[in-house]
């Protein structure tokens, strides 16, 4: 537009001159009279006319351009020829829109609000992603979290890699290689499927001794992942280190510091970060041997754990100080990796701790998008539903009343999974009597459930099968909620795509295949991740190592047995009876395999 500047000011200079002695013009310019003598011509008067037309329709054009150059907001003029730009991929694993009803319901419950009140996120929702897999219509974890990794369906337990166990190069890798800077956030293990699946490729999720190795820069990209913060510590500390779960001597800390990381572990190192201001990349934060524990706990003890909200918001100062003089901005996974797990345990009380959590983070991502300088964009969604959740419960044989009780909810201080171990431990240290037993077990329910109407039969069976409490604790809080549960598993339900930005993310509004979030990612960046898969291919080629039984297996790991089945539509596994056949297990509901 600011072209049509001079243009327009030739064409009037060129009228003018046309014809007509100098003196005129200079008079015209200068609003000095002439000297010559006689009356004012028709053709004086034109061309004054044409002169001030002229002079009008510059300025005009000048003004609308700069009122246009105005109106165009700064971040989306980037100085930068490829566009600055931050990508927060927000993750709730396990949470299905019932999820949502559940919380929502609490929270209105526990503060006094009114119906109308929404949860921050409930404000955001753009569109359903559909979640099966190449091998099931009920993905899992690993599967689902490829699908936005590589943008690829792949089998139940595939840790970015194909059907035929060939690697997938996944958008933070990609992000990398062009100059993003990246980060993971969670509150499980880091080794976990999700965060796994973009800075490692195994052929099962359960090798997590490996994961820790690659996502650390053992692998044949070397170190992708500049930001690491959550638990899961115990795959990365040599057998011979107490608090180890790892099947060999690798020391992983001495790997990642050699490839330098640096590394804590603690609370009080997690505050000298001083809210991210203070961190320093590479940077890898390990605050629980495992899992961190779930928000209902955690809550009571802050000064050992950070929570999901504190360390995403580190992770968006540090990553935003680091790339402020940068051509390219970041990656950020932020994970709500336990909804999930509170599914599995068909625990209320803990599930909707853990969304508000979620929803807290939430808040914290749109807040630093409205604030930041650099473009950026949040988009949020589940891999799957967990539980089969649903906000009612038909407890009787009778017709059931249409309601259920958050108040059964907000009376629980703690999660059956620390009620859980709490009991196991007292059970193996204490060698109780029966009547100590018996007066544990009752405490553990009026205090940790806030259940004071709890029947003998239901102390009895805590008392006959200890194994199963964990599963009994959280059914006890169900069933005085009207909580009802279908599967200690996921479900195939439809999960919802929430954005900080609907324009930005017009590609995700609507019903969506869970892999065309994965699509969303990378175009978004504009990185290439089909030059990634092509490297990981080269450079793992010949790049054998061993498998625990002594056999050399590709770097990605030994694959699963069942593994060449789990390929495409046609081979989905098929209905056998199943019903019949099984007893339940129960146990501890959930440590590495969902
Ligand atoms: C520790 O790892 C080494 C191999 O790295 C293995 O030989 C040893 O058996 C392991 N020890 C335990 C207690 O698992
Ligand atoms: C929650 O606790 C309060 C106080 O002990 C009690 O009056 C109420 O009945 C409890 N609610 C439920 C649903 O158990």
């Amino acid at each position: 537009m600011p072209g049509e500047r001079p243009l327009l000011a030739n064409r009037a200079s060129d009228e003018l001159s046309n014809g007509r002695d100098l003196a005129e013009e200079d008079a015209l310019l200068t609003g000095q009279p002439t000297q010559r003598d006689g009356p004012r011509t028709w053709k004086f008067w034109r061309e004054l006319g044409l002169f001030v037309w002229a002079v009008l329709a510059t300025t005009l054009v000048i003004i609308l351009a700069v009122i246009y150059q105005k109106s165009q907001d700064p971040k989306h003029t980037s100085p930068h020829p490829n566009g600055k730009r931050n990508l927060i991929f927000m993750v709730s694993d396990g949470m299905g829109p019932t999820s949502l009803s559940l919380t929502r319901s609490f929270m209105q419950y526990q503060n006094g609000e009114p119906w109308s009140r929404q949860l921050v996120i409930d404000q955001h929702m753009i569109g359903q992603s559909r979640t099966r897999s190449s091998s099931s219509l009920v993905t899992d974890s690993a599967a689902g979290a490829t699908a936005f990794s590589c943008a690829s369906k792949s089998y139940n337990g595939a840790i970015s890699v194909t059907p035929d166990h060939e690697p997938c190069g996944t958008v933070l890798e990609a992000a990398k290689k062009a100059g993003y800077m990246t980060g993971l956030v969670v509150t499980t293990r880091i080794t976990d499927a999700t965060p796994a699946c973009f800075a490692a490729h195994v052929n099962m999720r359960s090798e997590e001794d490996r994961i820790a190795e690659q996502m650390v820069g053992d692998y044949p990209l070397g170190r992708v992942v500049d930001l690491m913060l959550g638990g899961g510590r115990c795959h990365f500390l040599a057998n011979t280190t107490e608090g180890s779960c790892r099947a060999d001597d690798k020391d992983v800390i001495s790997l990642a510091k050699s490839n330098g990381f640096n590394y804590i572990s603690d609370r009080k190192a997690f505050d000298d970060l001083k809210g991210g201001k203070a961190l320093e990349f590479p940077m890898l934060g390990l605050f629980s041997p495992t899992d961190i524990p779930y928000e209902i706990d955690r809550r009571n003890e802050n000064d050992i754990y950070p929570s999901l909200d504190e360390m995403a918001e580190a992770a968006l100062v540090a990553l935003s100080e680091a790339t402020k003089d940068s051509e390219k901005g970041f990656f950020l996974m932020i994970e709500g990796s336990r909804i999930d797990h509170a599914g599995h345990h068909n625990d209320p009380a803990a599930q909707v701790h853990e969304v508000l959590a979620y929803d807290k983070a939430f808040s914290t991502v749109l807040e630093f998008l409205k604030n930041d300088p650099t473009e950026g964009i949040m988009v949020s969604t589940s891999d799957h539903e967990t539980g089969g959740l649903a906000t009612a419960r038909q407890l009787h044989a009778t017709y059931p009343e249409y309601l259920w009780y958050p108040g059964a909810l907000a009376n629980a201080t703690h999660s059956a999974e620390r009620l859980d171990l709490e009991y196991k431990d007292y059970l193996e240290t204490s060698h109780p009597s029966t009547s100590d037993k018996a007066e544990f077990v009752r405490k553990s329910i009026s205090e940790g459930l806030g259940i004071k109407d709890f029947a003998q039969e239901e102390v009895d069976k805590l008392l006959t099968e200890p194994d199963t409490a964990l599963y009994q604790y959280a059914d006890m809080i169900s069933r005085r909620s009207q909580t009802g549960w279908s599967t200690h598993g996921h479900s195939g339900a439809d999960v919802n795509i929430y954005s900080s930005d609907p324009k930005a993310a017009l590609a995700l509004v609507g019903n969506h295949e869970n892999t065309e979030v994965g699509d969303f990612l990378r175009n978004y960046l504009g990185v290439d991740v089909d030059a990634i898969t092509e490297e990981l291919k080269q450079k793992g080629a010949s790049l054998n190592v061993q498998a625990a039984d002594g056999s050399e297996v590709s770097w990605m790991g030994p694959i699963p047995e069942d593994g060449q089945r789990l390929d495409g539509q046609t081979h989905l596994a098929s209905y056998s009876g199943d019903f019949r056949k099984r007893h339940l297990v129960h146990g501890r509901g959930c440590d590495c395999e969902h």
